[in-house]
Parts: structure tokens; C-alpha cells; sequence
């Protein structure tokens, strides 16, 4: 087969170059967004081969079925990496949303029915293809929006085969879209009605049925659990961090979103990958993720839509930690998987810098998803899989004006996936 090569010329500059073998930035060091002000990027067969500045240029012998890029004005950014979603889902939820305009609270609409029994009650019934088709459609969007890797979550079966069902769809869009795909086993999102007098025995046929059975088909590469009061303890989350360490599928946990139970320390002694939501963080919660592998992944669209507090973003980084950002894509609680909106929700709720922001959505947020090594950076050997802005005056300026779209073009693996006029 033919080689396919790519030539970015004339950015305004290369964002995110930081140094081969760089998995993540902490603390103060997340400010740092290392550029390439006037650069050149080229791939060969979807990776990275060579970067510089315009004046080092080396030229090129031969430029046939050379892909050529001119890049004017206009910056070079690695694409977002979203590491929590929940794309696979049957139908929204705007019913709830509505009821909640209207005074109730997540709580309060799960109680009623509402929440996640409500999307797996519709999951159950809806034939497999189905489920494909709606969230392909979905994920060919959030591409065209600069992300390149995506983690999906299980979590609306809450049943053998819908839970299977669920991952069987993460894995068919794996193999059919040009995007990075990671799935996550989330059995534990909520106690289903039929077991709903028998909690042990949800946990059993997690721990002894679906999380072997999952490991042995290779449908996910993390496991999840939603720790929260009205939904599991810290001790059945433990148990399924356990169980997930026998079979290789280290965890990504939903922590801290409406209490703080201590389930953060109980994930870093489980050395989880990361810890997601913490809206709500007690001190001894911060001091737990030093020193840790466990990554605080922040989720403020998630904030944004249900009205709750935003998770200490600016306490985090002060304390040296490596802060990610995600959607939280659902139909309940972020019916959005923008990851520009997160950015800019990063910068203005959070109080994020920009550089902060950007390192938080991709070599944070890919690193939280474990794919550090191929993506996150503009970096020889990585994937070339970026977003080329609209011009736009500085990188500060994406998330200060907010909402508008900045993208002009986004590469995957060396190939436009949405092209704008610097591909002309
Ligand atoms: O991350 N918090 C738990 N799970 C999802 C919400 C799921 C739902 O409401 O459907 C979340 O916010
Ligand atoms: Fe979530």
C-alpha cells in the first residue's frame, strides 16, 4: 500500500510539543503549553515524523501524494481526548430536564423513576443495531467538534446481556470509526429493580459473572462505579477496584459528585487510573491523590447542566496534581460531549488558565485514558491526529469566546475527518 503523507505548513504555531516520554503535567508545570510559533508538521501513515519552525525548514524530494496543509494564521493544536463519556445510550432525557427547570433535583428525579433506570429501561429494549447507529451518529459529531479518543462507559444494561450489549457497541465503534476508542465496564451505576432487595447479589453477578466473562472477550479495558449515597458504598466499590485489578481492568471511578465518603483514598489504595466528577472535596480528599498515579478528572459541563457545584480545579493544581477535563457525555447529567465547551467551562468556571485547559483536555485527559504514549502532544512518533483552528488571535482566545466554533479542520491519524479552508 501506498504510503499516505501530510505536510502542515505556516502555523501561526504548533501547540502542545512537549518532549517525547512527557505522560502528564502537574501543578505548576500545567501552565506550561510548550509552541512551535511559525512551524511544519509532517506524518507518514497517520504518525508524526517531523516538526520544526518555518525557518529550519528542510524542504522535501518528493512530493508526490504529499497531502499539503497551509496553515496560515491559524494554530495546530493535538485533538481533545474526552476520557469519561457515556455515548452509548437509547434516547435523551429532556423530560427530566424540564422537570428539574422546574424545581427538582437529580436526587429527586431518580427517585421518581427518572435517571439512570430510566435509560437502561430503554436500553433493554432497544435491538443492538440500533444502539449502534444512534451513538455512531453521535461520535461522528463529536469528531467533527476536534475529539480524537473517547472513552465509553457501560452502565445502562445493569443486566448480563444488556451490559454486553453496551460494550459490543463501544467495540464496533472501535473498528469502524477512525477515532480511539477505550470502554469501561460501569455495571455498578445503579442497583437494577430486580435487585433492588438483593444488593449482594447485583455485586456477586458483577464480580463473578460479567467482569470475567467482559475480561475474557477483551470488551473493556477499565471498570467503573458510581460511589455515591443511593447508589454503591465504598466498600462495594472496593470490591469491584478488586475484582477489576485480578482481571487486569484497572479503575475510572464516578467519586464525589454530590458527598465526599472517603471513596477517593479507597480508589488510590486501588491505584485507580483516575477519580472523576469531585464536585464536592474535603481537604483530606486532596491530600489522599498526592503522591498517587490516580488521576482528578474534572467534569464542569456536568456542573454546568444540573446547577452544581464545580470541582476545585485551582486547590488541585495548587496541591501538584495533574488535573484532566472530559464531557461527562450522557443523556441525564451533560447531554453535550464538546470538549471546546469544557474548555471553555475550564477557564471560566474552574479558573483554569488557558494553557492549563488545553493540557487538561489532551496530554491529561489522554494519559486519564491511558493513551499517553500515541496521543495528547504534538510530539514525533504520537499519532498525527490534531485540530486546526479558524484563525484566531491567541490560544486564550478559544475559550474566551465561548460557543463559537474555532475549528477549521481536525486530522485523525494523519487524515482529515472535517475539512475547512486550510485544506484547500
Ligand atoms: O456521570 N453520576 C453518575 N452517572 C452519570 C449520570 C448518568 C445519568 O444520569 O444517566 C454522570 O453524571
Ligand atoms: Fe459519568
Amino acid at each position: 500500500m501506498e504510503a499516505t503523507r501530510l505536510l502542515i505548513k505556516n502555523a501561526k504555531a504548533l501547540v502542545g510539543v512537549h518532549p517525547p516520554g512527557v505522560g502528564r503535567v502537574q501543578g505548576a508545570d500545567m501552565r506550561v503549553l510548550p509552541l512551535l510559533e511559525d512551524g511544519w508538521l509532517m506524518a507518514e501513515n497517520g504518525i508524526i515524523t517531523a516538526m520544526g519552525i518555518e525557518a529550519d525548514w528542510p524542504g522535501i524530494a518528493d512530493w508526490n501524494g504529499l497531502e499539503v496543509i497551509d496553515a496560515t494564521g491559524r494554530y495546530v493544536l493535538p485533538g481533545w481526548c474526552d476520557p469519561h463519556t457515556h455515548t452509548v445510550f437509547a434516547a435523551p432525557r429532556e423530560g427530566e430536564f424540564v422537570d428539574r427547570i422546574n424545581g427538582l433535583n437529580y436526587e429527586q428525579i431518580a427517585a421518581k423513576g427518572g435517571g439512570i433506570l430510566n435509560s437502561a429501561a430503554k436500553l433493554r429494549q432497544m435491538p443492538e443495531d440500533d444502539l449502534y447507529h444512534r451513538a455512531k451518529a453521535r461520535v461522528e459529531e463529536l469528531m467533527a467538534q476536534g475529539t480524537v479518543a473517547l472513552e465509553i462507559k457501560s452502565g445502562y444494561g445493569l443486566d448480563l446481556e444488556s451490559e454486553l450489549k453496551m460494550l459490543r457497541v463501544a467495540k464496533r465503534l472501535k473498528q469502524s470509526l477512525p477515532l480511539q476508542v477505550r470502554s469501561t465496564l460501569l455495571a455498578a451505576h445503579a442497583i437494577p429493580p430486580e435487585y433492588k432487595s438483593d444488593r449482594t447479589g447485583y455485586l456477586d453477578l458483577i464480580v463473578n459473572v460479567l467482569l470475567p466473562r467482559v475480561a475474557e472477550e477483551g470488551l473493556a479495558h477499565y471498570v467503573d462505579c458510581f460511589c455515591e449515597r443511593n447508589y454503591f458504598t465504598v466498600p462495594e466499590m472496593e470490591r469491584i477496584l478488586e475484582a477489576g485489578t485480578r482481571y487486569g481492568l484497572p479503575g475510572k471511578v464516578h467519586v464525589n459528585q454530590f458527598s465526599s465518603m472517603g471513596a477517593i483514598a479507597a480508589a488510590v489504595a486501588n491505584e485507580a487510573l483516575s477519580v472523576d466528577h469531585l464536585e464536592v472535596m474535603e481537604p483530606a480528599d486532596i491530600e489522599a491523590l498526592r503522591g498517587s498515579g490516580t488521576i482528578p478528572t474534572l467534569l464542569p459541563s456536568c456542573s454546568f447542566f444540573l446547577g452544581i457545584p464545580y470541582a476545585p480545579a485551582r486547590a488541585l493544581i495548587n496541591a501538584g496534581l495533574p488535573v484532566a477535563l472530559a464531557t461527562d457525555f450522557n443523556p441525564g447529567t451533560t447531554p453535550s460531549g464538546n470538549m471546546n465547551l469544557v474548555v471553555a467551562l475550564g477557564c471560566i468556571k474552574l479558573r483554569m488558565l488557558p494553557e492549563e485547559a488545553v493540557n487538561a483536555a489532551t496530554l491529561n485527559a489522554a494519559a486519564a485514558m491511558g493513551l499517553h504514549q500515541e496521543l495528547g502532544s504534538l510530539t514525533v512518533g504520537k499519532r498525527a491526529s490534531c485540530i486546526i483552528t479558524r484563525p484566531v488571535p491567541s490560544i486564550a482566545y478559544l475559550p474566551y469566546a465561548f460557543g463559537q466554533d474555532h475549528i477549521d479542520t481536525v486530522i485523525i491519524d494523519g487524515k482529515p475527518v472535517r475539512s475547512g479552508a486550510s485544506a484547500a
